[in-house]
C-alpha cells in the first residue's frame, strides 16, 4: 500500500492547473445512460472514482474508450441493468445510475451503498421521490429493485432535506419521464447545474437551473442525444484545498483553470483569516498574511460553506492566532481527522457537531492515518507545516478524489514523496 512522506517547512511558489471536478464528472457519466448515441466527455480528473464508475458502465454493457482526460462512451450496447455490490461498495456515488437506468429501461437493480466513514448517508429521499414518479421499489438482498414498466411519470417532489445526489438522480429520471416533474428544495451545487445544463443541451426543457426549484419536462421515454463534447467544470474542492496549502504555508501561489465564483465561500473565509486574492478570468492568486486570524464556520449547502472543505480549513485554523469554532451540519461523523491532527500537536476538541481549534505555535511531524477523502487532504496540509517528517498512510482515500496531489504540490516546491509499504 502506498503512503506519503512529507517534510514540513518548505515555502510554496508558482502555479498549477486545477483538474476537472470529480463530483461533476460522476453524475455526468451516469447521465450518458440516458442516450444510445455516442457521447464525448473531456477534462475528466485522473482519479480512482472516475475509473470505478466507467468500469460500472462497462459492466452494464456500455462501450467506454477512456484516455486520460477524455472518455468516449457508447451506451447503445447496454445489456444489463444490475449495478453490483462489488462496484457500489467501492463508491457510493454509483447510486447515480439508479435514476437513468430506471428511466431508460423501466427496471433495474442497484446495490444499496453500504455505510460510510463520514456518516450513515441513507438514500431514502432518492427512493421516495422515484416512488412518487410511479416506480415500484423493493429492497431485497442488499439491492434496490426498481420497476416502472410503463415508464416514469412527472411528479411534484419536495425534498425534506437538500440532497445533491437525490436531486441529480431525479433530474435524470425526470428527463425521460412522461410529463412535468417539479423538484422543490433542490440542491444548487455547481455540479448539479452542469448536469442540468447537459440535459438541457439535449433539448429537454428545464426551468430554474441553479435555483432550489427545478421544473423538467420529460421526453416520455425518448432517449436523449448529446451533440457537443461535455467539458467537466473545474474542481472547486481541489481548488479550495490548494488555496489552503498557500494559506497554511504562508505562500503566494496561483491556480489556473478555476471558476472562482464556485469557491466564493472558501475565499470569504480565507479573507476573514487575513488572506488577499487576485482574481483573473479563470485564475486566482492567494497572498496570505504573516499571521492568520481565527474564524468561525458552519458547513451548509451551496452557496454556503462546503462540508468538503471543512477538514482542510481545520488544518489551516490549527496555526491561526486564537481559537476557531467549526460546526459540521451535513454529516454526523465528519471529524475523523481531529484525533490524527492532534497527533501532530494540534489543540482541537470536539463536542458533538462542534469543534474548537486553538491555534498553536508549532506542529511536529508524526505517523497519521487517512480516514476519508477530505480528511486525508487535511493531513497532507498539516504535514506541509509540521516540523520534521509526517507519514500519511491509507492514501487510497486521497487517490479517490485528488488528481496527482503530490505531483502538483512538488511542482510548487513542497517536499512530498509517495512510497510503497514493504
Ligand atoms: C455529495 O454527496 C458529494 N458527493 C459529497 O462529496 C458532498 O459531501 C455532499 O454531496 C454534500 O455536499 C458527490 O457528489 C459524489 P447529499 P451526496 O445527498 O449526494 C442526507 C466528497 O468529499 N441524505 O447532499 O451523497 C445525507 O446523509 C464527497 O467529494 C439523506 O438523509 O450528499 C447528508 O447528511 C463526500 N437521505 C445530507 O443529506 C437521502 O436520501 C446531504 O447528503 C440523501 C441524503
Amino acid at each position: 500500500m502506498d503512503y506519503l512522506e512529507i517534510t514540513g517547512g518548505a515555502k510554496l511558489k508558482g502555479e498549477i492547473t486545477i483538474s476537472g471536478a470529480k463530483n461533476s464528472a460522476l453524475p455526468i457519466i451516469a447521465c450518458t445512460i440516458l442516450t444510445d448515441q455516442k457521447v464525448r466527455l473531456s477534462n475528466l480528473p485522473n482519479v480512482v472514482d472516475i475509473r470505478t464508475l466507467l468500469k460500472l458502465i462497462t459492466m452494464l454493457g456500455g462501450g467506454v474508450n477512456h484516455n486520460n482526460t477524455i472518455a468516449d462512451i457508447d451506451n447503445s450496447s447496454i445489456n444489463s441493468t444490475k449495478a453490483v455490490y462489488e462496484i457500489v461498495s467501492q463508491m457510493r456515488a454509483s447510486i447515480l445510475v439508479l435514476g437513468p437506468l430506471l428511466a431508460r429501461f423501466g427496471e433495474c437493480e442497484v446495490s444499496l451503498p453500504g455505510g460510510c466513514a463520514i456518516g450513515q448517508r441513507p438514500i431514502d429521499l432518492h427512493l421516495k421521490a422515484l416512488e412518487s414518479m410511479g416506480a415500484k421499489i423493493e429492497i431485497r438482498g442488499g439491492y434496490v429493485k426498481a420497476e416502472a414498466p410503463n415508464g416514469l411519470k412527472g411528479a411534484k417532489i419536495i425534498f425534506d432535506k437538500i440532497t445533491v445526489g437525490g436531486t441529480e438522480n431525479i433530474v435524470m429520471a425526470a428527463a425521460l419521464a412522461d410529463g412535468v416533474t417539479t423538484i422543490i428544495n433542490a440542491a444548487k451545487e455547481p455540479e448539479v447545474v452542469q448536469l442540468c445544463e447537459m440535459i438541457a443541451s439535449a433539448g429537454v426543457e428545464i426551468d430554474g437551473i441553479g435555483t432550489s426549484e427545478l421544473t423538467i419536462k420529460g421526453t416520455n421515454g425518448k432517449a436523449l442525444e448529446f451533440k457537443e463534447t461535455i467539458e467537466i467544470i473545474p474542481d472547486r474542492i481541489e481548488a479550495g484545498t490548494y488555496l489552503c496549502a498557500g494559506a497554511i504555508t504562508n505562500s503566494s501561489i496561483t491556480l489556473n483553470k478555476v471558476n472562482h465564483k464556485h469557491i466564493r465561500a472558501s475565499i470569504n473565509k480565507l479573507e476573514e483569516m487575513g488572506c488577499e486574492f487576485e482574481l483573473k478570468d479563470n485564475s486566482i492568486t492567494i497572498f496570505p498574511p504573516k499571521k492568520l486570524k481565527p474564524i468561525n464556520l458552519i458547513t451548509m449547502e451551496y452557496p454556503a460553506f462546503p462540508t468538503d472543505m471543512q477538514a482542510q480549513f481545520m488544518a489551516v485554523c490549527m496555526i491561526a492566532e486564537g481559537e476557531s469554532i467549526i460546526e459540521e451540519r451535513l454529516f454526523e461523523n465528519r471529524f475523523m481527522h481531529v484525533s490524527e491532527l492532534n497527533r501532530l500537536g494540534a489543540d482541537i476538541w470536539l463536542k458533538g457537531s462542534v469543534s474548537a481549534v486553538k491555534g498553536v505555535q508549532k506542529l511536529y511531524g508524526a505517523e497519521v492515518m487517512a480516514t476519508d477523502l477530505r480528511a486525508s487532504s487535511a493531513l497532507v496540509l498539516a504535514g506541509l507545516v509540521a516540523d520534521g517528517v509526517t507519514t500519511v498512510r491509507r492514501i487510497y482515500h486521497l487517490d479517490r478524489g485528488y488528481d496527482n496531489l503530490e505531483g502538483k504540490l512538488s511542482s510548487l516546491g513542497a517536499s512530498i514523496i509517495r512510497k510503497k509499504e514493504k
